[in-house]
């Protein structure tokens, strides 16, 4: 007896593969069960590249941030895997809204899969729970301050808020606990919950392919899983994680500044949440209510509601016009106030201030030479300043504890107005933004200013 006749006669393996091959389709081949594949294999991807970045990863607020700058710039493809993780969160909400659109369009909760449909609903809000979740682990701004307003938004629900928020939170403010807690959510407490999900999926399945069986007349004319269906689902996915690698090659994700409770940031949710947080701008005070649970309650309970609703019995669109007309506005609901808020930030030079706060120095620029001819008459030889009103930036105190580089830009650029008029006018820290650029000054900072501290 060799080792795999052995291995078949403790395990059952080769019986168990054969009996999945073989396993006929009542309902024949489907593009919705490849894509409900892909779904798994993506979401197995997402549990991969986590396990993959959890391991250099720590959540605290002192180290949080070093540590994943070190998993970006130390390990093997590690800003490849955190750009994997990243955007397959965004591939899984695209791919569980196409299994949905696609599932309304055939009207394929019915026949006793209305609880398949809810148990989509379920999941759609643990991908929710991911992404909140995940935001915060980089410790970045971004991820401080956009973490900020979702708590803040949860505290401002009546009567519970404050005290789920201080749960959420573990404490008055978002710190050290609250990354833990997110970290343990992320990676152990969604995952289980989402693996219970597939488990009750699966069972249904069971029971609905059980049943269907029994009305078959003659079980051999079905088609079977291998190679029928197993070649649209290996097609399927195949797809999905070619489009996942492209965009992570494309699009890496970066990594912005360390978290700073001190120094507001603008901040920005994932595209998906933008139309939500556009809402909030439109509702104060005790009306925001409206916009965090009236209005999102009402689209989820009438999605929610969908397999119930639908009594039409016919697939496509012109049997259900009701239910489609509803889905259809709620869908430019969303586009809409999506584009808004992306036209906003364009008006308002978003973009401009997240690239100051990214900005990388320019090393070319010869900092030397241009700080002699200069800032050399009022910042000094040794950058301890020779006026009344000069930083000293040889003071190692001037640089701790947080004195994020973007202010200093904006002050090589744009100058420091003398706001009290105490200063004769050629003391003024003067404007240099009609001389160098953004990355020059960047440059200046950390070539020429920050050195000084350590001479
Ligand atoms: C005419 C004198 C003068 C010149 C020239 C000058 N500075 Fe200044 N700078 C000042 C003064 C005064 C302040 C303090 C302003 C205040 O805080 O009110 C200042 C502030 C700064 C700050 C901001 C410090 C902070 O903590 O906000 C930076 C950065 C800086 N200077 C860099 C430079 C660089 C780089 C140059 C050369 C390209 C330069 N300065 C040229 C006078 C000068």
């Amino acid at each position: 007896m060799g080792f795999g006749d052995w291995l078949d006669s403790r395990v059952g393996h080769r019986s168990a593969v054969a009996g999945s091959c073989q396993r006929p389709l009542p309902d024949g081949v489907s593009w919705i069960r490849a894509l409900v594949f892909a779904l798994v294999v993506l979401f197995v991807f997402e549990g991969l590249t986590g396990f993959l970045l959890s391991l250099s990863y720590s959540p605290s607020t002192e180290a949080a941030h070093a540590s994943v700058d070190y998993t970006l710039n130390e390990t093997l493809f590690g800003g490849y895997v955190r750009s994997l993780h990243f955007h397959g969160s965004s591939l899984v909400l695209v791919l569980i809204t196409m299994i949905g659109l696609c599932c309304f369009y055939q009207g394929a909760y019915r026949g006793g899969n209305e609880f398949s449909w809810i148990l989509g609903i379920i999941l759609l809000n643990l991908i929710f729970g991911y992404t909140i979740t995940g935001f915060l682990l980089p410790w970045d701004q971004n991820a401080l301050w956009g973490t900020k307003v979702r708590t803040s938004i949860m505290g401002s629900t009546p009567m519970v808020g404050p005290m789920v928020q201080n749960v959420v939170q573990g404490g008055d403010d978002i710190g050290n606990l609250t990354l833990t807690r997110f970290y343990t959510a992320h990676f152990f407490v969604l995952p289980l919950v989402t693996f219970g999900i597939y488990v009750l999926y699966r069972g249904i399945k069971n029971h609905l392919w059980k049943k269907k069986m029994g009305e078959v007349s003659d079980p051999n004319s079905l088609p079977v899983y291998w190679p029928f269906q197993a070649s649209r689902d290996i097609m399927v996915s195949c797809i999905f994680v070619g489009i996942l690698f492209g965009m992570a090659y494309f699009y890496p994700i970066h990594l912005g500044p360390k978290a700073d409770p001190l120094l507001s940031y603008p901040a920005r949710p994932e595209w998906f949440f933008r139309w939500l947080y556009q809402l909030l701008k439109y509702f104060e005070g005790s009306a925001q209510i409206i916009g965090t649970l009236v209005i999102p309650g009402i689209i989820g309970t009438i999605l929610f509601l969908i397999p119930f609703a639908d009594r039409s019995g016919r697939s496509g669109f012109a049997g259900k016009k009701t239910l489609t007309t509803l889905l259809l506005f709620i869908a430019l609901f969303c586009t809409s106030l999506t584009a808004i808020a992306f036209y906003h930030d364009l008006e308002t030079g978003h973009f401009e201030e997240v690239a100051l706060w990214e900005m990388e120095a320019d090393t070319e620029f010869d900092v030397d030479g241009f700080y002699k001819s200069e800032c050399f008459e009022c910042h000094g030889r040794k950058g301890s300043g020779l006026l009344d009103k000069t930083p000293d930036f040889s003071d190692p105190d001037y640089w701790s504890p947080s004195r994020p580089d973007v202010l200093l830009i904006k002050a090589i650029l744009n100058g420091v107005p003398d706001e009290k008029d105490e200063l004769p006018e050629d003391e003024e820290m003067p404007a240099y933004e009609d001389q160098i650029n953004a990355a020059q000054a960047k440059a200046l900072i950390d070539f020429k200013l920050k050195p000084f501290a350590s001479e």
